[in-house]
């Protein structure tokens, strides 16, 4: 029997659609309590003293270089295997993007690689948390503190991630977040943005709109009474999106459990399985948050990856390609930068060679078995 196995798909259950339609039925859609209650849920899960929440991942990024008065004339050390939303947060401040290759072990950053990237006009790194598995953060900050370097971590994928028993975010400056439809948990669009410093929380606050200087209508002493002492933005996560992400985050450990059953079945269905590779696993140290299991293909299958991912799609599989490119191979970046810049030959042999494998909680032990058995099949085909 052929499967509807999507990459991914947001659970929304009963208790999400009272929450939306209580919103709905109120007089109040946004600038509410559901956010401030959000951002309050959010800080207890992760631990985080500040938790603020934005209208994504990228806005977040934005104004955490905002924030830490990162601009035109600075230089931000980025991974090179990301969403390009990673290095886009840098440019948006007119900030120079300097791309670190990946480590092929994880994914992630290529500390080794870092030390000849700085330079008299490096102001802060930021690294991502590459499908969930945590980056080694007690390298990266001394890294940091060595060069004198603000730290932002990229957490769209890390719900759940720990370094040493510390969530993903709490290490560097701020750690930002997604809750787009396929992630963790989702508010539709969204995100947060955590800090251990009050004043970056309050700047960011102030920053997600327009600069005023109260946020909440009913903090302001007179109806409609405010003022904007800087430049803003509109980066406000709205009361609906808020009263679906209390809800969602209920559930979070609940969706942890079941990525986590789902990618050590099939993990363990592929580990011994010719032609590929599988990054390293998680452990007590490195807690990943499983987004999904990419697989990395060897030369005799890497030019089958199309006619592969095509198959798994007539089994009704979903798959898909973190990421697409290396971001400095996107045209943007190409354009700007030259290729004097591409020097990530793990990044981007990375983006040529996987394919990454579904575990959501949408799919159960027993999809994963169906996913990997179809898997085998299609590599002897091809
Ligand atoms: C690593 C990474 N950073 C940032 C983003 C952007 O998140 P958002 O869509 O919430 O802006 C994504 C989206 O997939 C991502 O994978």
């Amino acid at each position: 029997m052929m499967r509807d196995i999507p990459f991914g798909k947001p659970i929304i259950e009963q208790e999400e659609k009272e929450a939306v339609a209580r919103v709905l039925d109120g007089p109040i859609l946004t600038h509410g309590p559901l956010v401030k209650e959000f951002e309050a849920d959010f800080a207890t899960f992760t631990g985080a003293p500040y938790a603020v929440a934005v209208s994504s991942c990228t806005a977040g990024l934005h104004l955490a270089y905002l924030a830490l008065g990162i601009g035109v004339g600075d230089e931000v050390i980025v991974p090179a295997q990301s969403h390009v939303a990673t290095a886009h947060a840098v440019e948006l401040v007119g900030a120079t993007t300097i791309f670190a290759d990946a480590e092929i072990s994880t994914g992630n950053i290529d500390i080794s690689s870092l030390e000849k990237l700085v330079t008299a006009k490096t102001k802060a790194i930021s690294i991502v948390h590459y499908l969930g598995m945590p980056v080694n953060m007690d390298e990266i900050m001394s890294f940091a503190k060595k060069h004198d370097l603000y730290v932002i971590e990229d957490c769209a994928l890390a719900i759940g991630t720990k370094f040493k028993g510390v969530h993903a975010g709490l290490y560097g400056d701020v750690g930002c977040f997604s809750f787009y439809p396929v992630k963790h948990i989702t508010t539709a669009e969204g995100g947060m943005l955590i800090t251990k410093n009050h004043a970056i929380a309050d700047a960011v606050s102030k920053l997600r709109a327009f600069g005023i200087d109260r946020n909440i209508v009913s903090e302001r002493k007179i109806p409609g009474m405010y003022d904007v002492q800087e430049l803003g933005y509109n980066y406000r996560l709205n009361e609906i999106g808020a009263a679906m992400g209390i809800e969602q985050l209920k559930k979070v450990s609940r969706f942890l459990e079941q990525r986590q059953d789902n990618y050590v079945a099939m993990q363990t269905e592929l580990r011994n399985v010719d032609n590929i590779s599988l990054f390293q696993s998680s452990n007590d140290n490195f807690l990943s948050s499983y987004y999904c299991l990419s697989i990395l293909l060897d030369e005799k299958l890497m030019s089958q990856r199309y006619q592969i991912m095509d198959r798994l799609k007539l089994k009704g599989i979903g798959s898909s390609i973190y990421y697409p490119k290396a971001i400095p191979d996107m045209t943007y970046y190409r354009k700007k930068y030259g290729e004097k810049y591409v020097i990530c030959p793990v990044a981007q042999k990375i983006s040529n060679t996987s394919i990454a494998l579904p575990v959501g909680p949408h799919l159960t032990v027993d999809d994963m078995k169906y996913i990997t058995s179809s898997l085998k099949t299609i590599f002897k085909e091809v």
